[in-house]
């Protein structure tokens, strides 16, 4: 029978664009559901932007527009990223929809009628400029215990203790400056302790949990009384408001997994289903993939609220560790803390996902991108063993055709058959390094086969012709059942190489038949190896690029800024708006970046202002930036300066930078989100 299945990966904060860390989940979930969807399941993939809450108040605030801009921005840029990663669900929503409103408003009923809302008053700091309560982390002060200066309002980064922000010495709120007042406000609680005898079942049976997860819920929260739940927040807000407490706003992280229901409730409605088959009836099984981070959200709370709401529990939350870069946290001063968008500016996403891929268990491990090994096993595991078949053999018989019954291969089709039964097994466990490594091994066998029989040796003989073409027939079969198997995890391979062979590669049974006597079409090149350049590139890039990001993302501790700059460049003189605007400033992308010979300041650069539209500029940024760590990024250029004869060519405009030059030379990009040749204004 077929399984019907519904899966979610967890909502991605508005606040912020995706990076290589958050890929993790929602390329191991896209593979899941691609994996099911090739074996004939009715599996849905729904997601939606996580978009309120004070973060995104404030980041609204100071970039001055409203947060339906921010938010919708946001998913344009993470739906981006996400198609251009392969990532493909079937409903992308967003929690500020009228839908999640509404079924909001139902489980808040359910609680209510359980009894189990509480209201209760809170003290908490208050910023009276802004008008806002502060969360911990919108305040910095001196820690209580040890008098570290510009700690945050919950811990100290120096002795580690956690404190109440109450007790944080002259407190600062980093929004305004300002010294914030303690006020109260009265907030909802829910009674969570009430569902402790179920949620102790529910976490440890049924295999909801990995077992690793089930202890340490058991160690860390089920041991004691559950501590009730604060679920509402006073204005201002960014949320829904309370219908039955004006003024108040469910918290984010109650009306977020409600979001997963809301994702579900649009795709019915696309779709002419019903959202009772979906979250109410035993024939689905929904699965929720999760990092740890976000464990207790939904592993206490969201089965609470789907309990008493009369939803389905989900069949399971599969945990994922975190990402590490060359051993250590992403970092930005390193450089690896790399945006998704600046990888797809260079680099294949399929690397990306074989990478992960080959280094995703079953277990709550944390998994490392170490840059090198990346690079190593790319270049060995795809372009050396699984495209090498293909290449390796299709060349001698492409735009004939394979052999009419397919030959006698020892085997060796046949074990590749058999194996697909433990891969799919691997693959349903969320074991996809077991699944590579089953497949990878298939590979070894295959070229061990095209090793011994050597097509290009025979086709030299033309009496051979017959014996190259059974060969090449059993090379490509082996090769097109092992990318099968590969399909979650690479499906733009999977898509080349069923044009190449004129067949499907989307079921996982075709990896049971071998083709005979089909056309192959003209070989084209499927991957190519890593290039190291742009490995570093991305490297260079992120340094930059990542603290645009965390500008906006951790509002700063305030800073004191050095006054040397404007001293050694006093301001000029007073212009008008018309003396501006004769300056045509464009953002452009860098298409190109070569050292000019002999001239050691200068880079030559190619720059395209949309549209086929380029110029050749000549920027004195040699000391301060690598050619190779440029192109693909957004700068800004002064598009209708004179045309200029240099003594290495004609500078059709210029590029601009801050600094007092040399090394120290520091380009201007827009944010994220900015096209080429739109105009700055
Ligand atoms: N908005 C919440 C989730 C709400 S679900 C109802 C959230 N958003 S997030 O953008 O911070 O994270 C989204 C997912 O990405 C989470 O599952 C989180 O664990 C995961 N990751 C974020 N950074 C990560 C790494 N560095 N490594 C691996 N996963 C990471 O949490
Ligand atoms: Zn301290």
């Amino acid at each position: 029978m077929t399984r019907r299945i519904l899966v979610t990966s967890a909502l991605p904060y508005a606040n912020g664009h995706l990076h290589i860390g958050h890929l993790v989940e929602y390329l191991q979930t896209d593979i899941w559901v691609r994996f099911q969807k090739m074996r004939g399941e009715r599996c849905i993939y729904v997601c939606a932007d996580d978009t309120h809450g004070t973060s995104i108040m404030i980041r609204a605030r100071q970039e001055g527009r409203s947060e339906q801009e921010l938010i919708d921005d946001m998913s344009r840029a993470h739906q981006q990223d996400f198609a251009e990663f392969g990532i493909e669900f079937d409903n992308f929503g967003s929690t500020n929809s009228e839908s999640n409103r509404k079924l909001c408003g139902e489980v808040w009923s359910a609680l209510r009628q359980a009894g189990l809302v509480e209201e209760r008053s809170v003290t908490q700091l208050f910023d009276a400029k802004e008008g806002v309560f502060l969360a911990d982390r919108f305040v910095v002060g001196t820690c209580p215990k040890c008098e570290s200066k510009e700690q945050y309002g919950d811990h100290c980064e120096k002795c580690l203790s956690t404190y109440s922000p109450m007790d944080l010495k002259d407190p600062v709120s980093t929004l305004s400056g300002t010294k914030p007042e303690v006020r109260s406000a009265p907030h909802l609680f829910v009674k969570i302790e009430s569902l402790h005898s179920f949620l102790d079942e529910w976490t440890s049976t049924g295999d909801h949990l990995q077992p690793e997860m089930a202890n340490y819920l058991k160690g860390h929260f089920l041991s004691d009384e559950l501590r009730d739940w604060d679920i509402s927040r006073p204005a201002p807000y960014f949320g829904f408001e309370i219908p039955d407490a004006p003024g108040n706003y469910w918290y984010v992280w109650f009306d977020a997994p409600i979001g997963y229901v809301a994702s579900t409730q649009d795709w019915c409605d696309a779709q002419g289903e019903k959202l009772d088959d979906w979250w109410r009836s035993e024939d689905t099984e929904i699965f929720h993939f999760i990092g740890k981070d976000i464990l207790y959200f939904h592993a206490l709370f969201w089965p609470s609220m789907l309990k008493t709401a009369g939803f389905s529990l989900p069949r399971r939350v599969q945990v994922h560790g975190f990402l590490t870069v060359d051993g250590e946290k992403m970092s930005k001063s390193r450089g690896t803390f790399i945006m998704a968008r600046t990888y797809l500016d260079h680099l294949d996403p399929a690397y990306l996902r074989y990478y992960y891929a080959s280094r995703l268990g079953p277990k709550v491990v944390d998994i490392d991108l170490d840059l090198e090994d990346f690079q190593n096993k790319i270049n060995s595991d795809l372009v050396g063993k699984v495209v090498n078949i293909a290449s390796r053999s299709a060349k001698f018989v492409q735009r004939g055709h394979l052999s009419e019954t397919y030959p006698d291969d020892g085997g060796l089709f046949q074990a590749g058959a058999e194996a697909g039964n433990e891969i799919a097994k691997a693959y349903d466990d969320c074991d996809y390094a077991k699944a590579m490594r089953l497949v990878m091994g298939l590979a070894d066998r295959a070229n061990g086969y095209v090793d011994e029989k050597k097509p290009w040796t025979l086709k030299k003989d033309p009496e051979k012709a017959g014996e190259v073409r059974d060969m090449c027939s059993v090379a490509l079969n082996l090769y097109r059942q092992i990318v099968v198997y590969l399909t979650p995890v690479l499906p733009e391979l999977s898509n080349d190489s069923a044009n190449l062979l004129g067949a499907s590669f989307d079921a996982w049974q075709d990896a049971g038949t071998p083709l005979v006597g089909t056309a192959v079409n003209e070989f084209k090149h499927l991957m190519k190896r890593v290039d190291p350049k742009k490995v570093q590139a991305i490297l260079e890039n992120s340094k930059t690029a990542a603290e645009d990001v965390a500008d906006h993302q951790a509002v700063g501790k305030p800073t004191e800024d050095d006054g040397g700059p404007l001293e050694a460049e006093p301001l000029a003189a007073e212009c008008t708006i018309d003396d501006f605007t004769k300056v045509d400033l464009r953002v452009a992308r860098v298409v190109s970046a070569e050292h000019v010979p002999k001239a050691n300041k200068l880079l030559q650069l190619r720059v395209s202002l949309g549209g086929g539209v380029e110029r050749t500029v000549f920027a004195g940024i040699k000391k301060a930036y690598e050619p190779e760590a440029l192109v693909g990024r957004l700068v800004v250029v002064v598009a209708n300066l004179r045309a200029r004869e240099m003594k290495f060519g004609t500078s059709e405009g210029m590029v601009t930078a801050a600094g007092p030059g040399g090394a120290e030379v520091f380009l201007l990009s827009p944010d994220s989100g900015a096209k080429p040749g739109q105009r700055v204004h």
